[in-house]
């Protein structure tokens, strides 16, 4: 993609993605190109702090508007937003946040000619979908706020596209697993909690069921994935908002197995929580991704077990602990 040397933006930089997703771009194309933004300040211990920072409101149009112009942004990777069972607890807060948020970045894209990534999510199918290798494309009828946040986001995101030409790509991202900084109140988060508890506890209360299947990606993945369809080709593109992706379809129950081969004495019970088994119930099993295979190369590079010894190891280190 030509974004010539006009700089990036990335919103929610302090989140789950944001924090590996800003690394990343600086290494990939000079750290006085990428432009971190967040409605909370980072750390002074936070790497992000170093690199250029903007506090920024989302859903404060001059805001973005005069942060865009400001640093001549030329790209936009869209990450704020509320998850789906903080957005259960907060509706009204997850409509304003993800809808308002992405509405005026649309708004601030068209007006200043940038590219956006926006992402979506496996809670963008609802309860009617095919379960079994959801194709991608399909029935949306999601029953959560956050879906239908999602889903009207891919429509917006097509609509800029085709009615304005603004160049939009997203992706359907499943559970994201990470050691640098937790998700924020997702129903995928205890794949993540599992290893900070199999780590520190070597036990594990898991508020899904053992056989809630849903699928999952490891960051460097995840990364792989953003920055190869926002560098992929557009005449490649027959899609734009948003492409199944996945790394792996698993369950709490699967999870323990590929832990106790490092850590043998783990052990896991569950004491459900109703919200987000509820959500879950009604997501995906496991994605069709072949869409973006064909399309731009998706190929995951983590599978359970390569996923699993790398995450304990990487965590281990980072808390400091034996494994
Ligand atoms: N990880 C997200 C969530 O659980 C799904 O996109 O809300």
């Amino acid at each position: 993609m030509d974004v010539n040397d006009r700089r990036i933006l990335v919103t929610g930089a302090l989140g789950q993605i944001g924090s590996e997703l800003v690394p990343a771009l600086r290494a990939r194309v000079g750290p006085a190109r990428v432009v971190a933004s967040d409605i909370r300040m980072p750390r002074p211990d936070s790497p992000l702090s170093e690199g250029l920072f903007e506090h920024v409101d989302c859903t404060e149009l001059r805001q973005i508007q005069d942060l865009v112009r400001r640093h001549d942004i030329g790209a936009i990777y869209h990450l704020a937003g509320v998850l789906s069972a903080v957005g259960e607890d907060w509706p009204h807060v997850a409509w304003d946040v993800n809808m308002g948020g992405l509405y005026r970045i649309l708004e601030v894209a068209r007006q200043n000619r940038c590219v956006l990534f926006f992402p979506s999510s496996i809670g963008a199918f609802g309860p009617t979908t095919p379960r079994e290798r959801t194709p991608q494309d399909t029935l949306q009828r999601p029953q959560t706020i956050y879906g239908i946040t999602k889903v009207a986001g891919e429509l917006l995101c097509d609509y800029y596209a085709r009615r304005f030409g603004v160049d939009t790509r997203g992706l359907r991202l499943p559970g994201i697993i990470s050691y640098v900084a937790p998700p924020g109140g997702g129903t995928t988060d205890y794949a993540v909690e599992i290893f900070h508890h199999a780590i520190r506890y070597r036990r594990y209360t898991c508020f899904l069921r053992a056989d809630t299947r849903l699928d999952m990606m490891y960051m460097p993945d995840t990364l792989r994935a953003i920055i190869a369809l926002m560098e992929a080709e557009p005449v490649r593109l027959h899609h734009r908002n948003a492409f199944n992706v996945t790394a792996m379809s698993i369950t709490p129950a699967e999870l323990p197995q590929a832990i106790r081969r490092h850590v043998p004495e783990f052990v896991i019970d569950y004491r459900i929580d109703p919200v987000r088994q509820a959500i879950a119930d009604s997501w995906p099993r496991s994605l069709d991704d072949s869409a973006a295979r064909a399309q731009w190369g998706w190929a995951p590079a983590y599978d359970l077990e390569a996923m699993t010894a790398d995450m304990l190891e990487r965590l281990a280190e980072r808390l400091g602990n034996e494994l």
